[in-house]
């Protein structure tokens, strides 16, 4: 056990002094690394894809909700830079994962990128590190699949290193809610843990909601997303029946959308099935 492990990253946290790293940098990453950035932690980006630090370097924003601008005035300001070279998360004092978890052929969830993502963590961590997932996965990822791999480093869970999950709330192409204004649940793997991840999301977004384990955030994220896709099957499926009743499903929308409790207006679209075949990536 390293003496003062939990003290020395507390006080870099509330220093703004604590490294940040941040691994995939895609629609999440990228936008959670600027946010990091803009409220005056460095930040370093980690990514396995040449091409995306390429246009990094280049100031070219590749995701929607990133200026450009922003990009170069962070890099100019040695405030955020990016890397294809892992070498460097042994300088990071908070490592955060936003990795892809897409479904396998099978439809099971693949953790491939997590399990590869830790291994490589591993291999650079250093003690004093409070190491976040934010990847989309099943309850007991973090603890089951995660801890374990980070715990091959020597460094021990909980007394050297800090492990915590954050589900991400990222919703790309919505102008009302971005990065730091989306609410954050975060969960540590115990109390120090715990008050380590509540302390840097609290500088990075506007509202943090601690929950008490990581298995607890993990179940949050999946019940948004079974809510979801529940409810925007119920529309189409809705939509089908009132069109050959010769009812606008629109209209009953409003109209029920009026009820100030109890109900929320989804609205009929190309369904998940539909975007899932679109893309590998699941939200
Ligand atoms: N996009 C969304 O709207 C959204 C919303 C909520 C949650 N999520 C979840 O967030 C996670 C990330 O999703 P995303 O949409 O940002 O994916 P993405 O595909 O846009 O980005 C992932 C990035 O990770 C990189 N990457 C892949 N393997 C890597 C590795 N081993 N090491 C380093 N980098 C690696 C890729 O090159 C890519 O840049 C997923 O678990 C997803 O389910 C996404």
């Amino acid at each position: 056990m390293t003496p003062g492990s939990f003290e020395t990253l507390e006080q870099k946290i509330a220093s703004k002094t604590a490294a940040v790293g941040i691994i995939g940098l895609g629609y999440v990453g990228l936008p959670l690394a600027v946010t990091a950035a803009k409220r005056g932690l460095p930040v370093t980006g980690f990514d396995i894809d040449p091409g995306k630090i390429s246009r990094l370097d280049a100031g070219e924003s590749y995701i929607e909700a990133v200026d450009s601008a922003d990009l170069v005035a962070l890099k100019a300001a040695g405030q955020m830079g990016w890397t294809t070279d892992f070498s460097g998360l042994a300088q990071m004092d908070v490592i955060v994962i936003c990795v892809p978890t897409p479904l396998t052929v099978h439809r099971d969830p693949d953790l491939s990128y997590i399990e590869r993502t830790a291994e490589v963590i591993a291999r650079h961590l250093s003690p004093s590190t409070l190491v976040v997932l934010e990847s989309t996965t099943y309850p007991g990822t973090t603890a089951d699949v995660m801890t374990p791999i980070l715990a091959t480093s020597g460094h021990l869970p909980g007394k050297d290193i800090f492990i915590g999950f954050s589900p991400e709330r990222e919703d790309p192409g919505n102008a009302k809610f971005r990065t730091a204004t989306i609410p954050k649940i975060v969960a540590g793997d115990g109390a120090e843990a715990g008050k380590l991840i509540e302390a840097f999301y609290t500088i990075v977004v506007d509202r943090v909601v601690p929950v008490s384990t990581t298995q607890t955030a993990e179940a949050v994220k999946i019940t948004e997303n079974i809510f979801r896709a529940v409810n925007i099957a119920l529309v189409n499926e809705l939509k089908m029946i009132f069109d050959r009743m010769g009812i606008d499903v629109w209209e009953v929308i409003d109209g029920a959308a009026t009820k100030p409790f109890g109900f929320m207006p989804f609205y009929p679209g190309p369904g998940l099935a539909a975007i899932a075949s679109r893309s590998t990536r699941s939200t």
